[in-house]
């Protein structure tokens, strides 16, 4: 391909750009070979998420993914994709604690990774001040509100927002994360007309997960959306493929030929 035809990297400001525009598309990916699928599939955002924890690793929860995991899956994917912005989650207890630990460790994240932005989960004053300072010296930083999976022991794994109250904190805290500098911001588990107030109250752009149809993009899960994880089914998963089924069909055909002599062939031998 020519330099003429190579597709321009989509940049911040073309997912700023697209609100109430156009859909944005994002996908997690946790590896090389998916980063280069997905970004050849014409994804806007590849983002590198900390359920690299519950999908890849194994783990109940998010919470025991360290800065090196996410540094180590946020290089595979960089080295797969050229088109779309790759963000990466920084886990937890990398930038709650303090505002120079966490400048320290977006700063590592983006120069060890490649990527070109973060995700830090929360609204809270304290959040949207590290997040100020993030994006102060340059580093592009998406929101997480709604059910935060790093607050899983706090909040439990359950639709936020559903009381009054706690809707009006919901728009307060997307609105906060706008005033400091965040280019978009993910909004996960939440009655759609939530999602809807949220995404007509703040003037960045609404990623959805769970959260209905009104946000201005939508992010799933990739192992979720290929039909490989046959144990997750929440009501908000639409699986486009059945890739469970097609893996253990192709491993067993395999065992199968090498049990029976059939592989390799003659041909296949040198
Ligand atoms: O870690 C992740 O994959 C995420 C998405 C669910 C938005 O944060």
């Amino acid at each position: 391909m020519s330099s003429a035809q190579t597709p321009r990297p989509v940049t911040v400001r073309d997912i700023r750009d697209r609100k109430g525009k156009e859909p944005i598309v994002v996908v997690t990916a946790y590896d090389v070979l998916f980063g280069r699928l997905v970004d050849q599939a014409g994804v806007d955002i590849v983002l590198v998420g900390d359920s690299v924890g519950n999908v890849v690793a194994g783990f109940s929860s998010t919470l025991p993914v360290t800065l090196d995991h996410m540094i180590y899956h946020g290089a595979a994917v960089c080295r797969g994709v050229s088109r779309a912005l790759v963000t990466v989650d920084m886990p937890f207890l990398t930038y709650q604690i303090d505002t120079q630990s966490a400048l320290a460790n977006c700063g590592r994240l983006i120069a060890e990774t490649g990527a070109q932005a973060v995700k830090v989960e929360g609204g809270s004053e304290r959040i949207a001040a590290t997040v100020a300072r993030m994006v102060e010296i340059g580093i592009p930083v998406m929101g997480h509100l709604g059910f935060t999976p790093q607050s899983v022991n706090a909040i439990g794994v359950r639709v936020q927002g559903r009381e009054a109250a706690e809707a009006e904190r919901l728009i307060v805290d997307a609105k906060r994360l706008e005033d400091a500098g965040a280019f978009a911001v993910v909004l996960e588990l939440m009655p759609t007309g939530v999602a809807d107030r949220i995404t007509k109250s703040v003037g960045i752009p609404t990623i959805g997960i769970g959260a209905g149809a009104a946000c201005d993009g939508q992010v799933l899960v990739l192992p979720d959306l290929l039909g490989l994880n046959d144990a997750f089914a929440p009501r908000f998963l639409k699986r486009y493929a059945n890739l469970s089924d097609t893996v253990r069909d192709a491993v067993r055909a395999f065992g199968d030929d090498v049990k029976q002599h059939r592989y390799p062939s003659a041909d296949q031998s040198f």
